[in-house]
């Protein structure tokens, strides 16, 4: 009698960007944002020593995410998920693995900028102990002109992931 097949499960890795990496992840910020970044800028992130990471499901680029690390403070400049992984728990994943470095690297507190009309990432955000403590006018760029900028931030001393 023929065995069943063998459902393998696909491999997910977060590890750090390289510059090799850049292409793939110009590819997904080109399709999720109206306003990417360009090469140039995820490259000089790299070329500064900014926190760059990359989560990879079975060797395919599917995320990464961004950080700035100093005066205590860490800031969170990106993080994205290829729109066809989004919704299984990578955006959030992506997130906790910077928060962990960020206390790991001593910082006290991590900031963010969200638009206020992206609910989906405020939400993550508020699930993994982001409030709001700011806004910034007119931050970004928008297609009628200027958005403000909500600023958030979660404590990392002592830092613990709120569980699911
Ligand atoms: C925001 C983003 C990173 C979330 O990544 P994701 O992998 O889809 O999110 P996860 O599956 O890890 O979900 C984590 C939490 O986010 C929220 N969330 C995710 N998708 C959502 C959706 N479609 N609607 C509402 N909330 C959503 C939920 O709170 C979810 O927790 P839950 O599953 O316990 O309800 C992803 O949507 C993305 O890359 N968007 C485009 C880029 C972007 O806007 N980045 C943020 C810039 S500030």
């Amino acid at each position: 009698m023929a065995t069943a097949p063998e459902l393998l499960a696909p491999e997910v890795v977060i590890r750090p960007m390289r510059v090799a990496d850049v292409v793939d992840v110009v590819a997904i910020e080109r399709s999720s944002y109206q306003f990417p970044w360009s090469e140039g800028i995820f490259r000089d992130c790299l070329r500064v020593g900014y926190v760059c990471r990359v989560m990879t499901v079975s060797r395919q680029l599917a995320a990464y995410g961004v950080m700035s690390l100093g005066a205590g403070e860490a800031h969170i400049l990106n993080l994205c998920v290829a729109e066809v992984h989004r919704c299984h728990g990578m955006g959030r994943r992506m997130l906790e693995s910077l928060i962990e470095r960020a206390a790991a690297a001593g910082m006290g507190d991590a900031y963010l900028e969200v638009r206020p009309s992206n609910t989906t990432a405020i939400r993550l955000y508020l699930a993994l102990g982001f409030e709001q403590v700011g806004v910034r006018r007119g931050y970004y760029q928008a297609a009628s002109g200027r958005e403000d900028a909500a600023v958030l931030k979660r404590v990392l001393r002592g830092c613990e992931i709120p569980s699911t």
